[in-house]
């Protein structure tokens, strides 16, 4: 059984981190962050969008993984395309979903939405992969999706407009 974070601690831990504005220096540190952390992973990173409507890989923790994503496939894409987080107990029971590891069991996966003058733009995601069917509840969902908005904060992004 994981152990629960203390996620408001992670989140001033990871604040005090991200001690630059660039943000692939900063999506490196988020990533290893989350990795070193949260236990009970085996993926830990972001895709970007680069290409409208495309998903690319950014950076991860864990073994190599498949790319590019487009919008309409995998729990990515879902989070992508409905700018809501996906938190699936058992990644068997999601159509469509992408096994890169055929140990990963369940997935979090938190759209990054970034202020662009007027626009929101869906500038990635961040996804959590666990090898454990429900690995992820409704604390974790807060409290990932609250260490996503400080890599937000954090980070100066050049984005792809919508
Ligand atoms: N499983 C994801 C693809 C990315 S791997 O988990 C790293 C998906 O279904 O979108």
């Amino acid at each position: 059984m994981a152990t629960r974070p203390d996620y408001p601690m992670l989140a001033r831990q990871l604040d005090a981190t991200l001690d630059t504005r660039d943000w692939l220096t900063n999506a490196s540190q988020t990533a290893a962050f989350i990795n070193m952390t949260v236990d009970n992973l085996n993926w830990a990173g972001f895709y970007v969008q680069r290409l409208p409507g495309t998903l690319h890989l950014g950076p991860f923790q864990g073994q190599p993984a498949c790319h590019p994503i487009p919008f309409s496939k995998g729990v990515c894409g879902a989070a992508a395309t409905q700018r809501t987080t996906q938190r699936i107990a058992d990644v068997y029971e999601f159509p469509g979903h992408i096994a890169c590891d055929a140990a990963s069991r369940s997935e979090l996966v938190v759209p990054v939405i970034v202020t662009q003058g007027e626009q929101e733009v869906l500038w990635g995601v961040l996804d959590l992969d666990s090898p454990s069917p429900e690995r992820f509840d409704a604390e974790d969902q807060a409290g990932i999706e609250r260490l996503v908005e400080i890599f937000i904060a954090s980070s100066d992004f050049n984005t792809v407009p919508d």
